[in-house]
């Protein structure tokens, strides 16, 4: 139906005849003699200029047959990629007629995102969801022939599953051949394709839907893809090296660059200095241990195992009330509070002439100040580098504790948008095998009970658990975690003792994995994998700081989907078909 695309036209193309289709994005009339059509197609606008009326409307489906000529002097339009040139002499077809659209098509216009979804057709419209659409696609086709590149097999993985180990809630569907009994939604398809090594497919992917019933944010939904990632015969290192070649590939589509190989950290470095297993490395604001300067103290609020710090360079303009606030977050992350020092220049007077070199034009304001001895003053200021102007932010506590609470005040004080550029992807490897315990006094699996002990720590097994450090990694960019893996125990030995710390019975490990532990009897090569967050990843290529952006129809924060009206009642005869029943809500 058509010769050219609308946003492709430019000065070359001038003296050609050309077709072009879309929606009428503006109309302005001179007159009776000359009417402008802004056309929109997915790859932008041209204008089209028709001698005489046109009775079309905004968002009406049109074709447009004119020649290809340069704007009259004075009209060129330099924001428009085909602001040279114009079609003439239009002759106008109208394909169909529209309503007027519930909002304005342009990225400019906010518009509230109920509204947006409820008409998600008009809203992917919009340049930049074009765009996004385009650039999930591009990832999506560089992340395949990656794996395709490196000997990786394409598999499909069932949709109608059993419950599966991963903790995260499932997603249950009735079944009409067995009226009460479900399926679930697959999480991910991390059995299946333990189940593919058995089978000796030796090298898996997928570009998996996961299904997961879990509270949404800005970076989880319901629904979710994932480059899964499967291999046999292979070591930590080689699955590293193929995931990296596939999320470079892809930023290299993107972008047109090649991102610095993946930068490694292991994991109790990434809690020693950002407080967090998925850091945010595109700025500093490292932690500072401040533990040596507060040894023996008589500052009680500093008695505690260990004493952290951060630095906000110019943070010392900060008002009580936020400093106040940021002191009621530390507690509610789990402090014991919170200690401020705001450093200024000092006026005149030399408080502690000769001790420290920086330290005599420098003066602590801060409610703990007068109980520092001046070594611990010097100290302070000698350890954090800050200097006037800067805040600095100090938590006393058990060493975790005080880690992660600064690890997220240092987000909350110096973070920035995650698709904000530079892209800072990052390996954190050497996970513990176990985190906390469980109410039994048992320690919790920090990945899944199929990961690998590493070797050097598989004799602390039963001795240490919590020293224990598994073979499990993540990938983060931009503080955001993006995927993550693990080598799996394919031994039966060595997953017999795993379960045992976990307190997990022989009975128990049978009717929750039994079929997996059953195929695994049957010849299980070592083997490997990783899943990568693909709508995370897009959402940062494209400039989003929201997963919903990069999805075409996704749901609510509250799980709805104002389009459809999902979820929706059964109606009773489905009901009756499926063997359910509705218990009413509660108040
Ligand atoms: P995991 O549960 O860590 O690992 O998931 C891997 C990655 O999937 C993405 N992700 C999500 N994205 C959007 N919405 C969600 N609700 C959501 N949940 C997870 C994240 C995450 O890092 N089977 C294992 C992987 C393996 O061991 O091979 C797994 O699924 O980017």
């Amino acid at each position: 139906m058509r010769t050219h695309l609308c946003g492709a036209l430019r000065a070359a193309d001038i003296g050609s005849t050309v077709t072009v289709c879309g929606w009428v994005a503006k109309r302005r009339e001179h007159g009776e003699h000359l009417a402008f059509i802004d056309l929109r197609d997915h790859t932008g606008i041209v204008q089209c200029v028709i001698p005489g009326t046109v009775d079309v409307r905004s968002e009406y489906v049109i074709s447009v047959q004119g020649a290809v000529r340069a704007r009259p002097e004075g009209t060129l339009n330099p924001d428009l990629p085909t602001g040279e040139v114009e079609i003439g002499d239009c002759i106008v077809t109208i394909l169909n007629s529209a309503e007027p659209p519930p909002f304005a098509i342009d990225d400019r216009v906010e518009v509230d995102e109920g509204i947006r979804l409820k008409h998600r057709f008009v809203d992917l419209r919009r340049p930049r969801m074009q765009a996004n659409l385009r650039i999930r696609a591009m990832v999506n086709h560089a992340l395949r022939s990656a794996m395709d590149r490196q000997g990786f097999v394409e598999v499909e993985t069932p949709l109608l599953w059993a419950p599966t180990p991963e903790g995260a809630r499932e997603f249950a569907v009735p079944s009409r051949l067995h009226p009460g009994s479900c399926y679930v939604l697959p999480q991910s398809p991390q059995l299946a394709k333990q189940l593919l090594m058995v089978a000796g497919v030796d090298r898996y992917y997928q570009i998996a839907r996961c299904l997961r019933d879990e509270d949404l944010r800005a970076d989880r939904q319901f629904e979710f893809s994932q480059l899964d990632v499967e291999a046999s015969f292979v070591t930590q290192e080689d699955i590293l090296g193929f995931v990296s070649e596939a999320v470079l590939d892809a930023a290299e589509a993107v972008t047109d660059e090649r991102p610095e190989p993946v930068p490694r950290m292991t994991w109790a470095e990434a809690i020693d200095r950002y407080g967090t297993d998925k850091p945010d490395t595109r700025f500093g604001m490292e932690l500072i241990d401040l533990s040596a300067v507060f040894d023996g103290t008589e500052v009680k609020a500093f008695g505690a195992p260990c004493v952290k710090a951060i630095v906000l360079e110019g943070g010392g303009t900060l008002t009580r009330s936020k400093l106040d606030g940021l002191t009621d977050r530390a507690k509610g992350l789990g402090a014991k509070g919170l200690a401020w020092f705001r450093v200024a220049a000092a006026e005149g007077a030399d408080r502690a002439e000769g001790v420290g070199s920086d330290w005599p034009s420098l003066v602590l304001d801060s409610p703990l100040d007068r109980f520092l001895s001046d070594g611990e003053r010097v100290g302070l200021l000698s350890a954090t580098g800050a200097g006037a102007g800067d805040l600095i932010l100090v938590v006393a506590d058990e060493y975790r504790t005080a880690c992660t609470v600064l690890g997220h005040l240092r987000l909350e004080v110096g973070g920035r948008p995650v698709s904000e550029g530079p892209y800072r992807f990052l390996w954190v490897v050497d996970f513990p095998m176990f985190d906390g315990v469980d109410e039994a006094g048992h320690p919790i699996a920090a990945h899944h009970p199929f990961t690998m002990p590493h070797p050097d720590d598989l004799g602390r097994l039963e001795s240490d658990p919590a020293s224990v450090r598994s073979q499990a990694y993540d990938l983060v960019l931009n503080g955001w975690e993006l995927g993550s893996g693990s080598v799996r125990i394919h031994r039966a030995d060595i997953q017999s003792r795993v379960f045992a710390v976990l307190g997990i019975d022989e009975d128990e490990a049978m009717s929750r994995f039994g079929f997996l532990l059953g195929a695994f009897r049957f010849g299980a090569p070592p083997h490997a994998g990783f899943a990568v967050g693909i709508d995370r990843l897009v959402a940062i290529f494209a400039g989003e700081d929201s997963i919903r952006e990069v999805i075409a129809f996704p749901k609510t924060q509250s799980g709805s989907d104002p389009m459809t009206g999902a979820p929706k009642a059964l109606a009773p005869g489905l009901l009756g078909e499926l063997g359910l029943q509705v218990i009413p809500p509660r108040d």
